[in-house]
C-alpha cells in the first residue's frame, strides 16, 4: 500500500498565494464584467532591463552555434555570474564573500525551503510572525512541526513581530538553533538596523546557531544606514546563510535566477558536537538535486552588474519605491497606520478588522487584490499587505477605488 507522508495532512489546505488566487479566480467568475486590479502577489509587472535582454539575445546565439553551444553548467553555477556577486554585492560592502561561497539557482522560494533537509529533525527552529509562509510549511512538511492550533503550529518558536517591536523580533529567552529571518522583510516592509543584526549574530554565536537570512529585496533599501547583508555583522560568516534573488531586484519573476551564499566557515554540529561546514553539505545537495539555472539565464543575471545594467535596475526599483510612497501616502492620509514601504516594495496596513473580510470587502468593491496579513501568521490579524508591484497607472486607480470604496 502507498502511504502518504502524513506531515503534509498538518498543512493548511493550500499555499496562501493559492488560496488568494482561487478566490480571485472565483470572484472573476461570478462578476466577468468587473476589472481587477491586483495589489497581492508580489509579481513585477515591468519588462527586463535592456541590458538582460541584449545579454539574453546574445546568449541564445551562442546556443545556436556549435562552436559556442554550452550543454551542463558548473554545479555551482557559471564563475562570470559568481564572481559578479561576490564582488558587487558582498565585497564592495565590505561583506567577506568570495565567488566559490555563491551557488546559483533558480529561486529563493526553492532554496529558502530546501535547505531544512541539512538539519536534524529534532532541532528548534524560529520563525518570525508574521512570516512568508514557505519557511513554515516546508518545515511542517518536514515534520518538524505538531499539529496546526489556534493558527499556530505546536513545535515552532514563533517570534512575535508588532507595532510595538517595530517588527522586528527580539531575541527569545530560549534557545533556538534554527533562525529565519527576512529583511526588508516580506510582508511587513520593516528593516532591521546594525544594531539589530549584530544581536542576533552575537546570540547565534553564543548559542551554536544558524541564522538563515532572506535578503531577496535587498534592491529596495534606500536608507544608506542599513544592512543589506547580514554579511556586513562582524561573525556573521560562521553562523548565517544568505538568499539573494534577481527576482524583485531586475523583474526576474518569470525568468527565474536567485542564489544562496553558504560561507565556508559556517558550520553545524552532529549529536556528538562535531563540526561540519554547511557549504559542503548545501554543495552536496545542490549537485544531486539541481541541474542548474539556463546559461542565456545567468548571462542575463550578470548584465545586471555591467555597463549601464546598476543604472537600468536601480530605474526598475525606483519604478516601484515611487508606486510605494503613493500607497503609503493614501493610506496614511485615510487614516491607517502603515509600516513599510520606505526600503520595501511592500505596505503592511493595520485595517483594525479582520483581515480576510477586509480582503473580500476590497475585492467586492474597490475590484483590488490585497494579500490578508492572517494568511502570513496569527500576528499579522488585523493586518494586510499591498505590493507595490504594478503599473503606475494601475495603482493610482487601485488607490482612488479603495478611497472610493471606504470613502
Ligand atoms: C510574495 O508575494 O510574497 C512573493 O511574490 C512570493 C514569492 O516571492 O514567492
Amino acid at each position: 500500500m502507498i502511504r502518504v507522508n502524513e506531515h503534509y495532512l498538518k498543512l493548511k489546505a493550500s499555499y496562501l498565494f493559492s488560496d488568494v488566487a482561487r478566490r480571485v479566480a472565483d470572484f472573476r467568475k461570478r462578476h466577468p464584467e468587473k476589472e481587477i486590479i491586483s495589489l497581492g502577489i508580489g509579481d513585477v509587472a515591468r519588462a527586463l532591463p535592456p541590458v538582460c535582454i541584449e545579454a539574453f539575445h546574445k546568449a541564445v546565439d551562442e546556443m545556436g552555434n556549435d562552436a559556442t553551444f554550452r550543454g551542463y553548467g558548473p554545479e555551482q553555477g557559471y564563475s562570470f555570474l559568481r564572481e559578479a556577486i561576490a564582488r558587487h554585492d558582498f565585497q564592495a560592502r565590505n561583506a567577506d564573500i568570495s565567488a566559490d561561497e555563491i551557488f546559483i539557482s533558480d529561486g529563493s522560494k526553492c532554496d529558502t525551503g530546501n535547505i531544512q533537509e541539512l538539519f536534524a529533525d529534532d532541532i528548534v527552529i524560529a520563525v518570525p510572525d508574521p512570516v512568508y509562509p514557505v519557511y513554515v510549511d516546508t518545515n511542517v512538511m518536514a515534520g518538524r512541526t505538531g499539529k496546526f492550533t489556534r493558527g499556530r503550529y505546536r513545535g515552532l518558536m514563533y517570534l512575535d513581530c508588532t507595532e510595538k517591536n517595530g517588527f522586528v523580533p527580539t531575541l527569545p529567552s530560549r534557545r533556538a538553533d534554527l533562525i529565519y529571518l527576512c529583511f526588508p522583510n516580506n510582508p511587513t516592509g520593516a528593516t532591521a538596523t546594525r544594531q539589530q543584526l549584530t544581536a542576533w549574530v552575537d546570540y547565534a554565536r553564543r548559542e551554536k546557531s544558524l541564522i538563515l537570512f532572506d535578503a531577496a529585496y535587498a534592491a529596495y533599501v534606500r536608507d544608506p544606514a542599513v544592512p543589506l547583508s547580514i554579511f556586513e555583522i562582524e561573525g556573521a560568516n560562521e553562523v548565517a546563510v544568505e538568499f539573494r534573488s534577481f527576482s524583485k531586484t531586475a523583474g526576474f519573476t518569470g525568468t527565474r535566477c536567485a542564489c544562496t551564499v553558504v560561507p565556508k566557515t559556517c558550520t553545524a554540529y552532529d549529536r556528538k558536537g562535531g563540526k561540519h561546514a554547511l557549504h559542503g553539505l548545501w554543495h552536496r545537495r545542490h549537485a544531486t538535486k539541481f541541474n542548474g539555472v539556463s546559461y542565456p539565464v545567468q548571462r542575463a543575471a550578470e548584465a545586471c552588474y555591467n555597463g549601464d545594467g546598476p543604472r537600468q535596475i536601480r530605474e526598475l526599483a525606483d519604478y516601484y519605491m515611487e508606486n510605494a510612497a503613493r500607497i503609503r501616502n493614501k493610506m496614511d492620509a485615510m487614516g491607517y497606520t502603515c509600516t513599510g514601504g520606505l526600503n520595501a516594495p511592500y505596505v503592511w496596513v493595520n485595517t483594525r478588522t479582520d483581515s480576510w473580510k477586509f480582503f473580500d470587502f476590497l475585492l467586492r468593491k474597490a475590484g483590488v487584490v490585497c494579500t490578508p496579513g492572517a494568511g502570513f501568521g496569527r500576528c499579522g490579524e488585523g493586518y494586510i499587505r499591498l505590493t507595490s508591484f504594478n503599473r503606475k497607472n494601475h495603482v493610482e486607480k487601485a488607490l482612488r477605488r479603495i478611497a472610493q470604496a471606504l470613502g
